[in-house]
């Protein structure tokens, strides 16, 4: 092979040995801690929810130290969402869509808080933080009493004003 040759074989050789060096970096395996972490569905009736308590006393706390920056002063909505303190029912217009007024289940509070929030480090609090703030905004709402232990027994019992505002469509399907 002539040396002509030879390098041009090299130049198109090597481009793709550099891009392979170079390759984005496409991520790594998850590992089951992490998928463990973020898997945790929890269901109407309870099913999924870890073991652990909390009060609305504390779970103020809670609340102050990492909701009240978004949410504003007892839930009242700041740059984020209002979650207490409803000023009109479903009925009105415009409806107050508030966790006493709307939400049908209250472990869907306690799912979709660790999920969720708080928004800029979600899933970060600890079980029984979850379970204090969820009381603590279940107390907010009228809905519990602020020493009410809530555990994974008792936030499933919690009857939400709303349970049965919502109506199954049966679409034929
Ligand atoms: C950095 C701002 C921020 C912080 C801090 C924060 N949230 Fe939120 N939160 C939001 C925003 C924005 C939304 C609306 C998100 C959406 O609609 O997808 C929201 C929505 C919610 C909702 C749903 C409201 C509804 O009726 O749809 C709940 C419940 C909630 N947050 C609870 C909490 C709790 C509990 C904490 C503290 C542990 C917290 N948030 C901390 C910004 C924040």
């Amino acid at each position: 092979m002539c040396m002509r040759n030879l390098l041009i074989g090299s130049l198109l050789i090597f481009p793709a040995f550099i891009q392979a060096q170079d390759s984005p970096t496409l991520g790594k395996p998850v590992s089951e801690k992490v998928v463990k972490k973020w898997n945790g569905d929890i269901f109407p009736n309870g099913e999924g929810l870890p073991i652990g308590k909390g009060t609305a006393m504390y779970g103020k706390k809670v609340y102050q130290q990492y909701c009240l920056s978004c949410h504003g002063n007892d839930g009242t909505g700041a740059s984020a969402d209002e979650l207490a303190g409803a000023q009109h029912g479903l009925k009105d217009n415009p409806p107050d869509k508030t966790i006493g007024t709307y939400w049908p289940y209250a472990t869907t509070l306690f799912d979709f808080t660790r999920r969720a929030m708080p928004l800029d480090k979600p899933n970060t609090l600890t079980t029984n933080q979850l379970y204090a703030v969820t009381a603590y905004l279940l107390h907010l709402n009228g809905i519990i009493k602020e020493n009410e232990i809530m555990n994974e027994k008792t936030l499933p019992l919690v009857k939400m004003p709303n349970r049965d505002g919502f109506i199954k469509v049966h679409t034929g399907l």
